[in-house]
């Protein structure tokens, strides 16, 4: 069951809460004097923001979704052991039988599997082919001395689009890329589910099926980032047609069976915290299990917390079903179709983990030297009290001589984590939302004011290049007098 089995008898397409809400947090709204104010204390960086505030948080889904009933219930039974803890049992079990997997390295989120397997595989001049990067994968390989090749088709490209899989890899490309550079220097192929940084798009069974056969060709490993691959999944079912009637958890098992290794953010798959990497090759077990207790733990908790690996192993069941994995895409697809016929930009098709509004569009007079995206962030919570995410050129890193590398998009995205909001809080976001594309020329640039030289998006500072955000204010109230 997920919400397209439920039809409105006046005809509206509206995402049914398949859920209840049993346990609430109260939320601030503070006015836009604050919101202001909080903006220069955070350096007009919505990762400076403090949930104080902020009303609505969509910065990210990791570690935000809601978690059910039975994921709080099992955290009361953990057993804590630093070697052999039953709680690690349980999940390792709930791997084998959700990703059909044997072998289990837990790390301490997604981004630890990213390290572990960076050290075990990447060095000075590999090559790493992928659908598209991810922050923290980039940052990893580059950090061993290794490359990476973005392989996706044109039509990822496009903002505005109706191509259900927008995170195909280009298979083309692909063979190319190997038969120029020989197997030797590619430790493996990077598959991505749900490419988060082009909008959150799926890739198809069929697409990856042919990864596969192109992989046992050079006889070359496929590592697939399945954070996001109950999304994925859902989306194969909703849009390949082979797939229509198969259960959500066959297409989870079909996707992991056709990688040598799957890693895994459990802040995003499971709804929980943690993370962890899974093979059916024992070779690829050995070769990195040495890793896991040199850098996140012991093999039976890699640095989680035995509650969370509890969470962890019913989170990763709860993958399996419709009701869960479909709240927020269906959610998503709301907001974004609601927001293209208001005029709008906005990454289509819908896809999973948020909404993405484009920035290159909305901000069209502010150019990528001044962050359209982080500007369109900033101004946004300023307006709303909401807060997105910048996924543009400030999620880029400099290039090895230290130059800008602008990113393809200019994403603000608003995450809708797992069953965490209420319609009329996203109407409220399609409102200001509305607003603010209304008045979009009173959007200025930002520029840097202390860039770090990792990961600058995290804790990077910015200030407005003039007074747009005082102008901007003026014109809110304006337009809504006292109003929040
Ligand atoms: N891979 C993907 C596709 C991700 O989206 C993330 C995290 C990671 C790996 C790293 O996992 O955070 O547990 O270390 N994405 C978050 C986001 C941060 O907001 O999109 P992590």
């Amino acid at each position: 069951m997920s919400n397209s089995h439920v039809k409105f008898y006046s005809g509206e397409n509206i995402p049914l809460e398949l859920h209840k809400t049993r346990i609430v947090q109260k939320l601030n709204l503070v006015p836009i004097e604050r919101r202001l104010e909080a903006l220069y204390e955070g350096g007009f960086n919505t990762f400076g923001l403090k949930t104080t505030d902020i009303f609505l948080d969509m910065l990210t889904d990791s570690g935000t979704n809601a978690m059910s009933d039975n994921q709080l219930a099992s955290m009361m039974r953990a057993d804590d052991a630093y070697a052999g803890s039953q709680s690690f049992m349980r999940l390792h079990q709930a791997v084998k039988d959700v990703l059909d997997e044997q072998y289990f390295l837990p790390a301490h989120q997604g981004r630890a599997a990213e390290n572990i397997l960076a050290c075990a595989y990447v060095r000075k001049g590999s090559l790493i082919p992928m659908n598209y990067h991810f922050t923290t994968a980039l940052a990893h390989i580059t950090e061993k001395g290794g490359q990476i090749v973005e392989l996706l088709y044109p039509e990822a490209y496009k903002i505005k689009s109706t191509h259900p899989f927008k995170g195909n890899m280009n298979l083309e490309a692909l063979e190319a890329y190997i038969q120029r550079h020989g197997k030797e220097r590619i430790p493996f192929i990077r598959m991505e589910a749900s490419t988060n940084l082009i909008g959150g798009q799926p890739f198809s069974i069929e697409n990856f099926r042919a990864v596969r056969l192109i992989a046992n060709k050079y006889g070359l490993r496929i590592v697939l980032d399945a954070s996001l691959l109950g999304e994925n999944a859902y989306l194969v079912k909703q849009r390949e047609e082979e797939f229509k009637d198969t259960p959500l958890g066959e297409i989870i098992k079909i996707m992991t069976g056709l990688a040598d290794v799957v890693y895994f953010s459990a802040r995003k798959l499971s709804s929980s915290r943690g993370g962890g990497i899974c093979t059916n090759d024992e070779r690829i077990y050995k070769e990195l299990e040495a890793l896991v207790p040199l850098y996140e733990g012991f093999l039976t908790y890699g640095g989680i917390s035995v509650r969370e690996i509890e969470a962890m192993a019913v989170g990763l069941y709860e993958t399996q079903d419709e009701t869960v994995i479909s709240q927020s895409p269906a959610f998503i697809a709301y907001l974004v179709n609601e927001a293209e016929k208001r005029g709008i930009s906005m990454v289509t098709p819908a896809g999973v983990l948020g909404a993405h509004v484009n920035a290159m569009e909305v901000c069209k007079h502010i150019p990528q030297s001044q962050y359209p995206a982080g500007a369109l962030g900033a101004a946004f919570f300023l307006i709303s009290g909401v807060r997105g995410m910048e996924r543009g050129s400030i999620s880029n890193q400099r290039d090895e001589y230290g130059n800008e590398t602008y990113a393809d998009m200019e994403l603000l995205r608003l995450a809708v984590p797992r069953r965490v909001f209420t319609l009329s809080q996203i109407l409220y976001v399609l409102d200001r939302l509305t607003w603010l594309n209304d008045n979009r020329e009173l959007i200025g640039g930002l520029k840097f004011v202390y860039e770090p030289p990792v990961l600058r998006f995290f804790m990077g500072r910015l200030a407005p290049v003039n007074d747009w955000p005082e102008k901007l204010m003026a014109k809110f109230h304006e337009d809504f007098g006292d109003s929040l």
